[in-house]
């Protein structure tokens, strides 16, 4: 019977350590860290998680703005926005919410983002800053996914981990954080032709492909830790890519979905917004 990795009940204890650091931060300086959000459009998931993170943020004791743009905003005046938000000293995280409309290149975006406001560390300097093993802004997804690990104790050193997914947002930046902790690392994607040969031999599996229920109990030994990335809505319901009901007896240590590496996400964002104005604020 695996344990169970309570996503939920850690996010908490983060969010809580956030709050107690931004009370102290209040009297320090005597202001808070300040979170900007850029939506642009009405895409309904993307609003919910906006709204989301600025209710997580101000329960924290921190400031958040959402700044709403229409649809036919152009790269040019969004540029200009960020640019702005960018030399703007009241502001300390700055995220544009993805996705952005067709005709608006992300990555010229997320480019302009002073990467020391850049709360998503997707800047192209954040995430080299994986690469090279620097302390950079990490991405709060695989941030959580790290914290999750290292709660349950588990020694990451010369185990087999296999990463199924290769997202930027995911995939990619979490097998470089597994590596830096010296597991040995195997990255599958759509076009790997046996996900069944690589996660047998696995000591760790983290799925991030967003396929619903694609790691089923016949593809892993006993004793794996698998840690579930995926959040797919399947018939108005929130079901990852790990098979849980399958998996929960076979798994030394899972996360359940949801209730799992999804309200870390949040918890290591407001972790990273703590973490720019601290930067920011130590270099004035
Ligand atoms: N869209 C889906 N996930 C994310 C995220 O983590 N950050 C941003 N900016 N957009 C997203």
């Amino acid at each position: 019977m695996a344990e169970i990795i309570d996503g939920k009940q850690l996010a908490k204890d983060i969010r809580a350590k956030v709050t107690d650091r931004v009370a102290d931060i209040k009297e320090q300086y005597g202001k808070v860290p300040h979170l900007v959000v850029i939506l642009v459009g009405d895409n309904p998931a993307s609003q919910s998680y906006v709204k989301r993170k600025k209710r997580d943020c101000e329960r924290a004791g921190m400031k958040s703005t959402i700044i709403h743009k229409d649809t036919d905003i152009t790269e040019k005046e969004l540029i200009d926005l960020v640019q702005r938000l960018n030399d703007d000293n009241d502001v300390h995280g700055l995220l544009v919410q993805l996705p952005l409309p067709d005709h608006i290149n992300e990555n010229i975006v997320i480019n302009t983002i002073r990467k020391d406001k850049d709360v998503d560390g997707f800047h192209p300097l954040n995430i080299a800053a994986i690469h090279t093993g620097e302390h950079g802004i990490v991405p709060a997804t695989p941030k959580g996914v790290m914290t999750m690990l290292k709660s349950a104790g588990i020694d990451l050193v010369g185990q087999e981990a296999f990463v199924i997914g290769c997202s930027n947002i995911a995939g990619k930046p979490i097998a470089m954080l597994l590596l830096e902790e010296k597991a040995t690392v195997t990255i599958a994607h759509s076009k790997t032709r046996d996900l069944k040969k690589h996660a047998k031999e696995a000591d760790i599996i983290v799925a991030a492909a967003g396929v619903p229920n694609l790691v089923t109990p016949d593809m892993v030994k006993e004793g794996v830790v698998v840690i579930d990335v995926g959040i797919n809505r399947v018939e108005g319901k929130l079901i990852g890519d790990v098979d849980f009901e399958g998996l929960k007896d076979k798994a030394s240590y899972i996360p359940p979905v949801p209730g799992g590496v999804g309200p870390m996400t949040i918890a290591s964002l407001l972790e990273n917004t703590l973490e720019c104005f601290e930067i920011l604020e130590g270099k004035r």
